[in-house]
């Protein structure tokens, strides 16, 4: 397993740029099957979900191809096979393939992993709505076999705003016959990424961004071409460092439209920053205040960001509160926080209580899982002396080139396997 290994008290100093956003990509790979036979796919991310979706891509006979940061991906061969549980276990994101598969072909059949370290995550939402659409679904274990004669454009309600299942439910529309209407749709950017792809196909998608969402379902689609969003999780994540050791950080590639939540909160905080077009340049401030935290979905604050600012709250003077109504085993990071002296106290499944400032001392802590090894990253980056972050390839999977960003701007950071 990798191990990071941080020294603390490095200030933080110089731009990071802003890759590709983790949670559009790894939308975007599956949904190309869809086009007709080529796509092109710019700014991917570099991290290790999208080997893991472009092996199952492979698998299939669909020939992807890296160009700089663009990934060329061609259906001319494409065929539908069987996931083995060996390839579609390895991350969540894989259940894409349901949604552009029954799409394309009708059929598929794949194993989806269980739950995760923050949460049973289970994918009733996803399943009713291709039912909805007309598709047989059958589990035997956590094998999936989902099929459909024809699949037929309808009204659908999601009784939760589900992102995955709002990009699932869109996927499987593409290939329904008529239209389909997603009511109480996620509205996260996400979203509005994969339908802008959908779009480029030829495939008409309104009301995305939106909690109504229609698809008009086709047959004939074009060849696809799109740009993945900066990583509005990255950012959050990369700004927090910068409030808490930057000195003049230049984070570069910000959409302030999809962080207005995080901005507010750190106004609230008292972190000051500035922020010209896409660049945000921000210092370690002093006489943090505590504040109040809820969980919402978009555009609410991000449950992706509640871990990285758990840590920021440590060092803020005060009480805070934090409600995670997103996710029931989200605060798992809190442990080893708590170990490097923080003070933070799980209050109820969704409530933490947070007081501070507190000195952090380095420790040797396990990430256990992605956001939740952030929050300990962000907290070895301002210790004293040294933290060791086994279990570090759950940042990785989020983070793309994080040591090599890192050290750029001055952190002393260092990956062993
Ligand atoms: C996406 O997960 C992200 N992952 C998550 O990011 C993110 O936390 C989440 O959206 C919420 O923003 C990717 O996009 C790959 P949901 P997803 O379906 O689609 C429950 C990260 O750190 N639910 O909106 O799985 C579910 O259990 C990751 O980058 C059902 O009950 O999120 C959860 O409690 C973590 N039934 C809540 O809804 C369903 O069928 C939100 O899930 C689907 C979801």
């Amino acid at each position: 397993m990798a191990k990071l290994t941080i020294e603390g008290g490095h200030q933080l100093s110089g731009e990071i740029k802003i890759s590709g956003a983790k949670n559009s990509a790894v939308a975007l790979l599956p949904a190309a099957i869809l086009a007709k036979e080529k796509s092109t796919i710019f700014n991917v991310p570099e991290i290790r979900d999208i080997e893991y979706l472009i092996d199952i891509m492979n698998l299939l006979d669909c020939k992807v191809t890296h160009k700089n940061d663009a990934l060329i991906i061609d259906n001319t061969n494409l065929q539908n096979k069987p996931i083995p549980e060996e390839l579609s276990v390895q991350m969540r994101a894989s259940y894409y393939f349901m949604g552009a598969l029954l799409a394309k072909f009708g059929r598929v059949e794949m194993s989806f992993p269980g739950g995760c370290n923050i949460g049973a995550r289970p994918i009733d939402i996803h399943i009713k709505g291709f039912e909805e659409l007309g598709a047989h679904v059958e589990i035997i274990k956590n094998r999936y076999i989902i099929t459909a004669n024809k699949l037929v454009g309808k009204r659908i309600y999601f009784d939760f705003p589900s992102v995955g299942a709002t990009i699932n439910i869109m996927l499987a529309a593409t290939g329904a016959y008529g239209t389909t209407i997603i009511e109480n749709a996620a509205t996260e950017p996400e979203i509005v990424n994969v339908a802008s792809f959908l779009i480029n196909m030829g495939i008409e998608v309104r009301g995305a961004g939106t909690k109504k969402i229609e698809i008009v379902g086709t047959k004939e689609t074009k060849n696809g071409i799109v740009e993945v969003f900066p990583d509005r999780i990255e950012t959050g994540t990369f700004v927090i460092m910068g409030a808490l050791i930057g000195k003049d950080l230049r984070i570069k590639g910000i959409i302030k439209e999809h962080n207005e939540a995080l901005f507010m909160k750190l106004d609230e905080i008292g972190v000051k920053y500035q922020i010209d077009e896409d660049v945000m340049t921000i210092s370690k401030c002093e006489n943090l205040k505590a504040t109040n935290i809820k969980t919402l979905v978009f555009p609410g604050f991000p449950t992706d960001l509640q871990q990285p600012i758990t840590t920021l709250l440590t060092q803020a003077d005060g009480k805070s509160i934090i409600e995670e109504t997103i996710y029931e085993n989200r605060f798992k990071n809190t442990y080893d926080l708590n170990r490097m002296g923080a003070q933070t106290n799980i209050l109820t499944l969704n409530k933490l209580e947070i007081k501070g400032p507190r000195k952090l001392v380095g420790a040797k802590v396990i990430a256990t899982d992605l956001r939740g090894g952030a929050s300990l990253l962000i907290a070895g980056l301002i210790a004293e002396g040294t933290t060791e972050i086994e279990n570090s390839e759950y940042i990785q999977r989020g983070y793309s080139n994080l040591v090599t960003k890192l050290t750029n701007v001055g952190a002393k950071i260092e990956i062993t396997e």
